[in-house]
């Protein structure tokens, strides 16, 4: 990937936004379906995959292993090479910001008779790996990764799979999707059954998606809440037709920004509703935020509705740490709408966001404070005393607001833009383009109704 030029822009307060939009492909599942795609027998057609820079990654590495990958009218056709099928990559796999392309693939590698060196930017090589090198490594895996002067392992990293690797059964110590499917894909190519245990449930698009190629795949829940998922392995994986949903976590910004502009009604459409990931809408609706999810159906066995905003004089909340899982790439746009609430809005349990594509604590309580809110971070959340529904306004001279290679810190200040008085300096939109391309556009879609 090649580095873009910064793009700092201004987000000016908007009028009322209206219409009916769709934003793009959920990055998690467009990532998954070509994953899987790769590794069943035969071709696979995905309509709707994400074409942001983090799918894209996880595109170009699995090309670079032998699969063949190609797009036609808006179609992307996968050649897949089976479960074990995978070749050697002759340099190393460039995963730019992704760290969902470098956690997923590293299982897939851990158990395939190859060896691959991951690369990425600054902001990747900062995230901690030793999560899914501590399972990976209990299978069999050699990996070997940098060591940061705090003793963590970080990338660049070499994973020397192996084939067969051992079955495993391992308790997330930390709740987090990318591993649990880094396990399971890894569970894939190896002999008997691989089993992972989350005490709190993640994102299951894994799970989902590999029941539908075929796989043997069990979930059970105790009493307690605890889920052990399954896999057998040495699977063989048959070619799907699949259609990717909207991002609910991409839907989270154009949602917000109608809840938060006077005057707005808006649709989102095509939407992702899995329980696992739509916590965000849930605790917008107990905020007081007028959304109504309709249409609700089923695509490719994933649920699915239309959302429909309509601006909303929001109230502070507490949000209880435990539905964090499910909305936990929505925190920092939480953030914008507790900011323009009325009252005090409490966040915690949220150690998780500091080791995203940045620290998204710091990150958005910095960034709130240049917009004059009330803003105390605390080791593990923020608390936020909103506005009332009165325009933010920056406080300070020439500054900008850092994103700090963060989609989703430049986007939250975008729509913070919209309800400031002078508008939000955003230092840098680039990195909009890994989940999100065309954020701007749908913006200036919805504000020209
Ligand atoms: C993802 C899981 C989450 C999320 C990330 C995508 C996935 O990360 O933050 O954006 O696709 O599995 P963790 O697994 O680290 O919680």
């Amino acid at each position: 990937m090649t580095p873009s030029k910064i793009r700092q822009t201004m987000f000016k307060p908007s009028g009322p936004l209206s219409g009916k939009v769709r934003v793009p492909g959920d990055k998690s599942i467009s990532h998954r379906a070509l994953i899987l795609s790769a590794l069943a027998v035969g071709k696979s057609r995905i309509e709707g995959l994400l074409e942001g820079e983090d799918v894209l990654a996880t595109a170009e590495a699995l090309r670079s292993m032998g699969v063949t990958i190609d797009k036609n009218d808006d179609v992307w056709t996968v050649n897949g090479v089976g479960v074990g099928g995978l070749m050697q990559p002759e340099t190393a796999l460039e995963m730019g910001n992704s760290g969902t392309s470098t956690r997923l693939l590293m299982g897939l590698i851990a158990a395939h008779d190859i060896s691959a060196t991951f690369v990425g930017d600054a902001s990747l090589s900062k995230r901690p790996m030793g999560r899914v090198i501590d399972p990976l490594s209990e299978m069999g895996a050699d990996i070997t990764a940098r060591q940061t002067s705090d003793h963590k392992a970080c990338l660049p990293l070499t994973v020397r799979g192996i084939c067969p690797a051992v079955p495993l059964d391992y308790h997330l110590p930390v709740p987090s999707a990318q591993v649990k499917s880094a396990i399971l894909f890894a569970g894939l190519n190896t002999p008997g059954i691989t089993r992972v245990i989350e005490p709190v449930p993640t994102r299951d698009h894994s799970e989902t998606m590999l029941k539908g190629f075929g796989a043997d795949i069990s979930t059970e829940t105790d009493k307690d809440g605890i889920r052990t998922i399954s896999v057998t392995g040495e699977a063989d994986l048959s070619p799907q037709k699949i259609k990717v949903p909207g991002d609910p976590s991409s839907a989270a910004f154009p949602v917000v920004a109608a809840l938060l502009v006077p005057g707005s009604d808006v649709i989102v459409e095509n939407v992702g509703i899995n329980p696992t990931r739509a916590g965000l809408f849930a605790v917008l609706q107990k905020m007081g935020g007028d959304i109504q999810l309709k249409k609700k159906r089923t695509v490719g066995g994933e649920p699915v509705a239309d959302i429909h905003v309509r601006h909303s004089a929001l109230n502070g909340i507490d949000v209880p740490a435990d539905i964090a899982p499910t909305m936990i790439d929505e925190f920092p746009i939480l953030f914008v709408a507790a900011a323009l609430a009325n009252g005090r809005t409490t966040t915690s349990g949220l150690h998780e966001l500091r080791v995203k594509e940045s620290d998204r604590l710091t990150q958005m309580a910095e960034g709130l404070a240049i917009l004059g809110v009330d803003v105390t971070e605390k080791d593990d959340g923020l608390i936020i005393n909103g506005s009332g529904g009165k325009a933010l306004s920056v406080t300070q001279k020439k500054v900008t607001i850092k994103t700090a290679l963060d989609h989703r810190i430049a986007m939250s200040f975008a729509i913070a833009g919209l309800v400031t008085k002078g508008g939000a300096p955003v230092d840098d939109m680039n990195p909009v383009e890994t989940s999100f391309p065309g954020f701007e556009n749908l913006l200036t879609e919805l504000a020209a109704k």
